[in-house]
């Protein structure tokens, strides 16, 4: 397995691309179920869950061509040839659920095996079971299979109130309702970014959706949708971490295509740790000029609040700010497994439950360490940035899933990072 060394080295500055979104496109690519036409997308991210997606899809009998080095996505679902998701690749990635909505809505049937545990929380899958029933789906669970059958007719219209918000039950009951017959209302829907991006992708394809961005979605199911292209949004957790280097290192860091609104509540948390956040005609140029920044507090929660997805990151940050920083973490039970591993590099933490206390401490020590998902991957990275000495993380395949280069774009910022290749 390969790892990553980092060799903290002082201020990062220069300019890098921020990918298109991960999240985005991981419901994106399910959408071409929806349709015979052709949908293809541009700005994709060059990842290994974009490549587990793919062969999800080519398993049920689509056509997917990544093109111009995976950053364009041609896909074609005119000779489906199974509605059955099978378990060993679902067990790779639990995105994989997001092809239950499409396949019940064009096809009235779907099996798709049950996502088994995960490493940051228990997460289930009820709310997107409970959604299909809402539309009128018969669910079924046997042989950890969720066998999803539709009325005579196709899903009907029905209202769907999601009882907490969930991002990927919110997206697999949009493109579910797309193709229902009537009107779909879809209460305390998620309102991130991703869901928006994939109603404009929807839309562009037929759909008649209104109210994306808000926490009420109304869906006018269509007979049929078409194809369309697609640019992905720019990806707000692949930008976090390079707002976060020169936060963490010193210097000034551009980054390309990057939007305040896609992080709004983070870049307001820099901006009280002392870290200047500009949006510019490229994107966001981020600046840590004056010292050490500021400890601060933080609560994790659903779009527009602070992103559990960049928990991790932040934590590095705080572990060298001055004084002591309150960490809540809100939406997934597990989600510290990276402190243990900052304790290692000198961190002060204490973790009670969901909460993580970071008493700042001048400066981080190299060590070995292991990265235990794909965000702490990133986190432990961006500590080893700020840290003396030499750093090596460990099972760097996490940080594949979920960061395109990011060995390439640190270098080119002046980091000294490089992948050692495993035996
Ligand atoms: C999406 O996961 C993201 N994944 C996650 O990204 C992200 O952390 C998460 O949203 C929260 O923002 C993708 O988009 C592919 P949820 P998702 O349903 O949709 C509970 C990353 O690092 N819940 O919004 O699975 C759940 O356990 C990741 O890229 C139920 O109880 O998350 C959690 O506590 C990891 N029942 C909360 O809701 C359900 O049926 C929110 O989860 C579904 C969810």
């Amino acid at each position: 397995m390969d790892s990553i060394l980092v060799t903290g080295n002082g201020p990062l500055n220069g300019e890098i691309p921020i990918a298109g979104a991960k999240n985005a496109c991981l419901t994106l690519m399910p959408a071409t179920l929806l349709s015979e036409e052709p949908l293809t997308l541009t700005n994709a991210p060059r990842l290994s869950d974009i490549r587990t997606m793919t062969l999800l899809l080519q398993s049920l009998g689509a056509e997917v061509t990544a093109m111009n080095a995976g950053k364009v996505l041609a896909m074609s679902s005119h000779a489906l040839t199974s509605q059955r998701a099978e378990y060993d690749i679902v067990r790779k990635m639990r995105a994989s659920i997001l092809v239950l909505g499409p396949l019940l809505a064009r096809f009235g049937y779907a099996e798709v095996s049950l996502p088994g545990g995960c490493a940051i929380g228990a997460r289930p899958v009820d709310l997107h079971l409970k959604a299909m029933e809402a539309l009128g789906a018969e669910m079924d669970l046997r042989d950890g299979y969720v066998h999803a059958k539709a009325p005579a007719g196709g899903l009907k219209g029905g209202v769907v109130e999601f009882p907490l918000v969930s991002v990927g039950a919110t997206e697999n009951a949009l493109m579910a309702a797309t193709l229902a017959k009537g009107t779909t209302v879809l209460k305390n829907a998620a309102r991130e970014p991703e869901i928006v991006d994939l109603a404009h992708c929807l839309r562009k394809m037929g759909a008649q959706i209104s109210g994306e961005g808000t926490s009420t979605i109304e869906v006018q199911g269509v007979e049929r949708l078409g194809g369309a292209t697609h640019s992905v949004v720019t990806d707000r957790i692949d930008l976090g971490p390079y707002m976060l280097a020169p936060a963490i290192c010193g210097g000034e860091v551009t980054c390309r295509g990057g939007r305040i609104d896609l992080l709004q509540a983070f870049c307001e948390r820099l901006d009280a740790a002392g870290v200047s956040v500009e949006e510019t005609d490229k994107g966001l140029k981020v600046a840590r000029k004056n010292g050490r920044v500021k400890a601060v507090d933080v609560v994790t929660e659903p779009f527009p609040g602070f992103p559990t997805d960049l928990q991790a990151q932040m934590m590095a940050l705080m572990c060298t700010a001055d004084g002591k920083a309150v960490l809540e973490e809100k939406i997934f039970e597990n989600r510290f497994m990276h402190a243990p591993e900052l304790i290692r590099m000198g961190a002060r933490i204490d973790v009670h439950g969901g909460t993580a206390t970071v008493s700042g401490v001048e400066r981080l020590k190299g060590a070995p360490v292991m990265a235990t998902d794909l965000r702490a991957s990133v986190s432990l990275i961006l500590a080893g940035l700020a840290a003396e000495g030499e750093t090596i993380v460990n099972r760097v395949y996490h940080l594949d899933r979920g960061y395109e280069n990011v060995e390439e774009k640190l270098s080119a910022l002046g980091a000294r990072i490089e992948r050692v290749a495993g035996q």
